[in-house]
């Protein structure tokens, strides 16, 4: 994940702006670069790799100026190097981003036929050169940044110095985090708490659709229109060495909603944003000649696989043998080196996951682990590393690491499907486009759920048994809010498929036991719409979980509905998790359980 750094000060600030990356490292980078102004005239410097390279350089050629802004760059557009690393200058704008402006290709060409000369591969400098156009128009810093701000879509947190502003810093959020930090007589902007706390621990987080105006001793804040907003000061107890809550009460709420940054991260490992193509996988999987597939895991990594089964199965045609590791472990499965083995953890610790792996390893499978800790046990006994670069997840319940985990999944079964001739150019660009713009979608639906999701847990919280029902990828769906709602709120929480409600979970139908039905608009909607109306025929009480297509086409009473965009089938699992992560989350905090350390649980189960 990026890292942003910011100061309008009262002294010098690049040494400062460094020491504040440091503290963003955990967030991984591949370059680096900071910005000052001084007397009218910016002046940069940048260097690929650790901040040690940076550092180097600034002792070589120093920087002054009491104002500027810095970045530790994870490459998402164009490869790790000093001319694609930020700050990046076009005629007296200077601009730091993370995130992913998705129509950068759009406005680049826009650009490009007014004249602008590009010199990066990266869509950030599309923010630069439309600053810079607006400037020469003759709008001031912050009418140019909510022209700006009207024109790029994506998730993205920027932050923007102009020459002629000498006493100004902007930034805007609409996705990754960003926060102010108050000074004395200086102001700063960072990701997070961590970056500001040397200088500051009080601290205003700013919101999606915040666009905030700095000088030494004020902080004005506004929407993407202009209209004033308020944002609470708080007191950060975020110290230097320490992963922070953020504006969140627990870590799980600020892993759920660092969702739309992670995935866009994960993605820009496994499909190339600019060309919409997805990058080949490690050549240790030969998806192209494989067999078949096994794959096992634990617990939500377990789900997480078996949302892949239906897509390695469907884009790929690879017959998908998948089960919990610690059954796979001990099944003594007949394997043949012509198929693969993909195991799937977060900590890369888990020992039944692990000894499965090594089962396949003794059968002479090629081995591949889908990973939050590329050093973890399981991450180097593996002959392919697939990162989900979620960050650390501090939750003890998974929420980002399993959606980074489907990301993996579904870039990895759009290249076996490609390597194995199955997906055509314009097939493989229409399903890298849905899950580029997935960042977005998630922010914009976890800002416009979260009212919904906190007063329904209240209803949710009274009851001791809730049953969740899907079909296709939604099953897996209804397995993982079944296991989200039980380990965090302590409520009996089971997920079936819901073609086997008429095979036996019927008869528990009645007016004290919710049904949670996970059904976007797709191939099996009205299969699942009847078994809503055979619930609701018996009393049951039904909270509907569907897409606006879906919302419109489904005439029924239910307890509540709730209504996600339509996306595509592609990104619709990675959709849906939210809100049954913050139903989740909303009824145990309601309950009043620890939510970030449930009783009886442990983050990696490293035995039996
Ligand atoms: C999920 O919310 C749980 N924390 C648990 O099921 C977890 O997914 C499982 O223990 C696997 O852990 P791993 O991904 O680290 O292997």
């Amino acid at each position: 994940m990026c890292g942003i750094v910011g100061i309008v000060g009262n002294q010098p600030v690049a040494g400062r702006l460094v020491d504040a990356l440091k503290r963003l490292e955990y967030r991984g980078y591949d370059s680096a670069g900071v910005a000052t102004l001084k007397d009218g005239a910016m002046e940069r410097r940048r260097a690929e790799g650790k901040l040690f390279n940076l550092e180097k350089l600034l002792s070589e050629k120093p920087l002054a100026g009491e104002i500027g802004i810095a970045h530790t760059r994870w490459a998402t557009h164009g490869v790790p190097n000093e001319i694609n690393a930020h700050p990046h200058f076009v005629d007296g704008v200077a601009v730091v981003h993370n995130g992913i402006i998705e129509n950068f290709a759009a406005l680049k060409t826009e650009l490009m036929a007014e004249g602008a000369i590009f010199t990066s591969q990266t869509d950030t400098e599309v923010v630069a050169h439309l600053l810079a156009r607006y400037r020469r128009e003759g709008l001031d810093g912050k009418a140019a940044m909510l022209a700006m701000l009207n024109r790029v879509e994506g998730a993205y947190a920027l932050l923007v110095m102009f020459a002629d502003e000498p006493e100004k810093l902007y930034a805007a959020r609409f996705g990754p985090p960003l926060a102010v930090g108050h000074g004395r007589g200086e102001m700063f902007l960072g990701s997070d708490a961590i970056a500001l706390s040397p200088f500051t621990h009080e601290i205003t987080y700013l919101v999606d659709g915040d666009c905030a105006i700095l000088s030494r001793d004020t902080v004005e804040i506004v929407d993407f229109s202009g209209k004033p907003v308020s944002r609470q000061k708080q007191i950060s107890q975020a110290a230097a060495f320490m992963v922070d809550k953020g504006n969140h009460r627990h870590f799980m709420e600020k892993e759920i909603y660092e969702q739309p940054e992670v995935i866009s991260h994960a993605l820009s490992h496994y499909v190339d944003l600019a060309g919409l193509t997805v990058k080949p996988a490690d050549p240790a999987i030969d998806f192209a000649n494989l067999r078949g597939l096994a794959i096992s895991a634990c617990g939500t990594a377990y789900l997480a696989g078996l949302v892949g089964k239906y897509w390695f199965e469907r884009y790929a045609r690879l017959p998908v043998e998948i089960d919990v590791a610690s059954e796979f472990r001990y099944r003594e499965m007949p394997l043949s080196k012509d198929q693969a083995a993909l195991f799937i953890s977060q900590s890369g610790e888990t020992a039944d996951t692990l000894a499965s792996l090594r089962y396949c390893r003794q059968e002479g499978l090629a081995i591949g682990a889908v990973v939050n800790v590329r050093e973890s046990t399981i991450g180097r006994e593996a002959d392919a590393i697939f990162p989900i670069l979620a960050g650390p997840e501090i939750g003890v319940a998974s929420t980002k690491a399993f959606t980074c985990q489907l990301a993996v999944m579904a870039s990895l079964a759009v290249a076996a499907g490609k390597a194995r001739g199955l997906i055509t150019a314009v097939e493989e660009q229409e399903m890298v486009g849905h899950l580029a713009e997935m960042p977005r979608i998630m922010s914009k639906v976890l800002n416009a759920i979260q009212p919904q999701m906190e007063n329904l847990s209240r209803e949710l919280s009274r009851f001791k048994d809730v049953l969740y029902l899907g079909r296709g990828t939604s099953y897996p769906l209804a397995l993982e809010g079944a296991l989200k709602l039980k380990e965090i709120s302590y409520i009996h929480a089971e997920g079936y498929a819901a073609g086997e409600l008429k095979h036996g979970p019927i008869a528990l139908i009645d007016e004290n036991m919710p049904v949670i039905v996970i059904a976007p608009h797709d191939r099996f909607f009205e299969k699942t719409v009847s078994n809503m109306q055979e619930v609701a025929a018996r009393g049951g009480r039904i909270i509907f979980i569907t897409d606006e297509t879906g919302a419109k086409a489904a005439r029924l009473d239910t307890m509540a509905t709730i209504v996600l965009p339509d996306v595509a089938e592609i990104i619709a699992p990675m959709v849906f998790s939210l809100p049954i992560q913050l139903l989740a989350y909303h009824t145990a905090v309601f309950m009043g359980t620890d939510v970030d350390q449930p009783r009886n649980l442990a983050k990696s189960v490293t035995v039996e």
